[in-house]
């Protein structure tokens, strides 16, 4: 039986091995480096973070897994061979993104690191507070996670704009797009929700200028960030500099170009930035694998697979 070989740094693989002999018992499950066996027996590879080369060694690969939404670290292999890339796309991880979009822009709405400051001063001190009906938040990508979370702040009553590459319809949702869209998308927006993936188009777009703007005179009473996509897209120091000026009231941050974030960066203490360890949308493998497992029967069965990236576009 063609092996499925686990290949992935930067995250446990031991929940992942043990989740796909537990639902694929039959299976040649490989684990890389150590139980790898003959790489030429590799039909499948799961891989978060592969080492750079890897998949060019595997003369029968089939398809390549990727154990996230975003493929930019499968693109990021230069011997890439040409088979298809697979994303996850999972009601489990969505769900994971909405909650924290939901949670990072209630934060910023209720002004939640406000009143923390306050407890730590025992300052018993109210400050007025806008509806989320006054307050407009633009999700920049409106993929599978960007719709969703799009969808679900509408439900709370915000006003959502969205921006994408291509033209989409959402009801109630104001939607924008390409690069003649971006300006109209920005200059209403408040907070502002990035789930684009990592792509040579979206590279360090989220910089001071774009920052600028921003709408700052409304009634979220200053601008926000919330970046749950990729740090490739971010500037740290144009972040750090919009904070400074005022252009940026708060940002959080999941993300960064180099993770985990060095100790010496500033953005850890600044006052106005929360850190996520890069877990808006962590991959569980109890219904990853499932999902992956899904894929490949199908793919045995004849049925194309689901999900696969367009490479042309890098997403
Ligand atoms: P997706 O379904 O592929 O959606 C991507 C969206 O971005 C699409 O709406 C696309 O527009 C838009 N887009 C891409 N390039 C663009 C550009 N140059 N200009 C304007 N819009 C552009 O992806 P997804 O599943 O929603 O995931 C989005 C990203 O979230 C992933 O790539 C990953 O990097 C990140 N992520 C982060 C975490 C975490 O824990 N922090 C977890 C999961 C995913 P069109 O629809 O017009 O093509
Ligand atoms: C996580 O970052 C993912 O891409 O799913």
């Amino acid at each position: 039986m063609p092996a499925i070989l686990l290949a992935v740094t930067g995250l446990d693989p031991q929940p992942w091995e043990a989740r796909l002999r537990a639902l694929a018992p039959r299976r040649d499950i490989r684990l890389w480096p150590q139980r790898m066996g003959d790489p030429a027996e590799v039909a499948y590879a799961c891989a978060w973070h592969a080492p750079r080369g890897l998949f060019a060694r595997l003369p029968r690969l089939q398809a390549i897994f990727s154990l996230g939404a975003g493929v930019d670290h499968v693109f990021a292999d230069p011997e890439l061979p040409d088979v298809p890339v697979v994303r996850i796309v999972d009601p489990d991880l969505t769900m994971r993104m909405t909650e924290y979009v939901v949670l990072h822009v209630l934060m910023h709405h209720r002004r939640q690191r406000l009143y923390d400051a306050q407890q730590r001063e025992r300052v018993w001190r109210e400050h007025e507070q806008a509806p989320a009906s006054a307050v407009t938040v633009g999700v920049m990508g409106l993929g599978v996670l960007g719709r969703a979370a799009a969808v679900a702040l509408r439900s709370l009553g915000f006003c959502v704009a969205g921006w994408s590459r291509t033209a989409k319809t959402l009801p109630e949702i104001e939607t924008f797009h390409g690069d003649a869209g971006l300006d109209a998308f920005l200059r209403r927006t408040e907070i502002l929700v990035c789930l684009l993936p990592a792509t040579p188009a979206t590279q360090g777009m989220l910089d001071r200028k774009l920052i600028r703007k921003l709408k700052r005179d409304g009634a979220a009473a200053g601008a926000y960030l919330v970046n749950a996509a990729r740090g490739a897209l971010q500037v740290d120091a144009d972040i750090l500099a919009a904070l400074e000026e005022g252009s940026l009231a708060g940002a959080t941050l999941d993300v960064f170009a180099d993770e985990p974030l060095p100790a010496a960066s500033p953005l850890w203490l600044h006052p106005k930035v929360t850190i996520t360890p890069h877990n808006a949308a962590a991959s569980d493998p109890r219904p990853l694998v499932a999902n992956v497992l899904r894929q490949i029967e199908r793919f045995e069965q004849g049925l194309p697979l689901e999900h696969v990236v367009d490479r042309a576009r890098g997403y």
